[in-house]
């Protein structure tokens, strides 16, 4: 059983290909969380694995919020594994994803990252879309190396591209991100069409309609960015800074 979590589709795309290498299902953690479904029966399985975004050097809070709540049942001789996507360096997100599972008596055998198209819009700009598909491209071998690994069984730390000092870099923005998911500064435009796509799409429920509009009702969020970036008119923004910069999608999934 694969696990996933996307906010842009970088992650539901390498879930995808993980899927079909390792012949496996996969479960949507927002779908779960959605409704309320937290226990899993892995005895059809051979794989416990898990594929979503580093975020600020670390786990998505609603990632780490799912692992901390999910049960596993029949877990034992599963392999199992993380596979993140980034924009460029993960620090050592994958470690703490495994803590949380060693929590739970699971040992995390195999982990990969690999480089996709930055969706941090609050940040940076969007790459143009030659550098998204040459990093999509790119990302392929990574896959499908991932997959060999994990079928024929050699556990280890594969994650080249932590950056430096990884554990106090994670550290310190870790405790950033708590501070900075507020949802305060999200906005829509009056060329939102109330299509109501955000509402649908927001992984922590924190969006509701009123007035025909967009509102945030909960303090704090994943920051996924789904809201922003999803839009199909570009009408959300988050305080000025989004105003004028390109929007993401992996082109290669169906969100
Ligand atoms: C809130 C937030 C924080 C992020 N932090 C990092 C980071 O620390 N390091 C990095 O390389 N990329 C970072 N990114 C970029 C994403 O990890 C990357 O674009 C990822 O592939 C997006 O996956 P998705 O399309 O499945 O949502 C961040 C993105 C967001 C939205």
């Amino acid at each position: 059983m694969i696990f996933y979590f996307t906010g842009t589709g970088n992650s539901l795309y390498v879930a995808e290909k993980l899927r079909d290498e390792l012949d496996d299902t996969l479960v949507s953690i927002a779908s779960m969380k959605k409704n309320n479904t937290y226990e899993f029966d892995l005895v059809s399985s051979d794989y416990l694995g898990f594929v979503f975004p580093v975020y600020y050097y670390s786990i998505p809070s609603v990632v780490e919020k799912f692992i901390e709540k999910a049960k596993f049942i029949n877990h034992d001789n599963k392999k199992v594994f993380v596979f993140l996507t980034c924009g460029a360096t993960t620090g050592s997100a994958a470690e703490r994803c495994k803590v949380l599972l060693s929590k739970k008596g699971i040992d995390l055998e195999y982990m990969f990252a690999v480089a996709m198209p930055d969706n941090y819009i609050l940040l940076y700009n969007i790459d143009n879309e030659e550098k998204q598909w040459k990093m999509i491209e790119q990302s392929e071998s990574e896959i499908l190396r991932a997959s060999e690994i994990i079928i024929n069984g050699d556990k280890e730390d594969y994650i080249t591209i932590k950056g430096p000092f990884p554990g106090i870099v994670s550290f310190f923005a870790h405790k950033a991100y708590n501070r900075l998911r507020n949802t305060k500064k999200f906005y829509a435009l009056d060329s939102c069409i109330n299509c109501k796509l955000c509402e649908e799409i927001c992984p922590e429920g924190s969006i509701e309609i009123a007035d025909g509009k967009p509102t945030w009702v909960n303090k704090k969020c994943s920051h996924c960015l789904a809201c922003i970036h999803r839009c199909p008119v570009e009408a959300i923004q988050y305080s000025r800074k989004t105003n004028n910069r390109r929007r993401y999608k992996n082109p290669l999934v169906k969100l």
